[in-house]
């Protein structure tokens, strides 16, 4: 095992990329789900790691857990390879995964108290006891796992996660279909946890608005390649300071079309200021367009991830602050 010395540990990242490939062999020929991602976690940090389906999120944490093998390439947690290293780089992790798998058999305290076992810690019930209550199971300690909901058996194996107290939790798409009160219960608690202890988190989720709020640094993958790796605000900074939203049944000059994200009869558009937005009104009027319900808001992350890895628009690579191949 490897061990490395206090200054080391002292600077070392929390999880640390580097130039992490996979490749699938599948019927149609390789798909390339990494493409050389390196990047670098620090302790503390809250981090989001964000990209449309496929994009190799999941693919990424499956390595980082020890449950794939990256083609090329080495992640480490900690300073211990999650391949060589792999007991003391997954003690070191806590990882909800996307799907939901659980073991039938056993009540929710089982479950925990069998987890527990797993990493070689006995009387944990102080600390499943604050899992329970943080994650709002409390009143489901003694039921069967079979009987919960799917909203609560996603609870469970975020306590699951957590059981052996990691100092890394990773947690791939934890609110994918739960409801408003679980996500404000698990945001706090994580939160806290990340305030209070220090633990490094590192989140997946196709709701950009959470990210927002929560995470303090972002990387955005397309295609298995990183296209962008900035702190949230410098990445807010990027997108137009304001966007116009109309709806219309009519057709769109071209010009506007072009630079239009379109919903259904809801049409969005980037602009600057309010000469921009009276431009934009003024082209509609020419065509014969009647815009209603018209509004300018502020840009948020979603405008910014949809330019940055939306198929329509162009991937912008940003030049990412990488630490490992710099
Ligand atoms: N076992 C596998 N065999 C072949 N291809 C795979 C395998 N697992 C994932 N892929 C492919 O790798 C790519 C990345 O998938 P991955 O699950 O990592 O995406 P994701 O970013 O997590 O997407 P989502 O947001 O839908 O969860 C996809 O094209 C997927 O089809
Ligand atoms: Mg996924």
């Amino acid at each position: 095992m490897s061990r490395a010395s206090p200054a080391v540990l002292l600077r070392m990242s929390a999880v640390s990329f580097q130039n992490v490939s996979k490749t699938y062999a599948t019927s149609r020929g390789d798909l390339h789900a990494l493409r050389s991602v390196s990047f670098d976690i620090e302790p503390g940090e809250f981090f989001g790691l964000l990209g449309p389906n496929g994009a190799g999120k999941t693919t990424l944490i499956s390595i980082l857990a020890g449950l794939a093998r990256a083609t090329e390439g080495r992640i480490t947690v900690h300073g211990h390879d999650v391949h060589d290293d792999y007991q003391a780089a997954r003690r070191q992790l806590g990882v909800v995964p996307q799907e939901l798998v659980f073991d039938p058999f056993f009540n929710v305290r089982e479950a925990l108290r069998i987890q527990s076992g797993y990493f070689g810690i006995r009387r944990n019930d102080d600390w499943i006891d604050e899992l329970l209550t943080g994650l709002g199971l409390a009143d489901k300690a003694t039921a069967n796992m079979r009987q919960l909901s799917g909203g609560m058996k996603r609870r469970v194996l975020i306590a699951q996660a957590l059981v052996h107290k990691p100092p890394v939790i990773v947690l791939d798409e934890p609110t994918a279909g739960v409801d408003v009160e679980l996500r404000q219960t698990l945001w706090q608690f994580v939160s806290g946890l990340n305030k209070r202890l220090g633990s490094t988190v590192l989140l997946t989720t196709h709701y950009l608005e959470e990210a927002e709020a929560l995470c303090s640094r972002i990387a955005m993958l397309k295609l298995g390649q990183v296209v962008a790796l900035e702190s949230t605000s410098a990445l807010l900074a990027r997108a137009a300071a304001n966007v116009l939203r109309f709806k219309t049944d009519a057709p769109l000059p071209a010009d506007i079309a072009a630079q239009a994200r379109i919903t259904g009869r809801v049409v969005q558009l980037p602009a600057l200021d309010a000469r921009a937005v009276e431009h934009v009104l003024s082209l509609l009027r020419e065509a014969g367009v009647m815009p209603e319900d018209i509004e300018v808001r502020k840009a948020d992350l979603e405008d910014v991830f949809l330019d940055l890895t939306g198929s329509g628009a162009p991937g912008v690579p940003s030049a990412p602050s990488n630490k490992v191949s710099a």
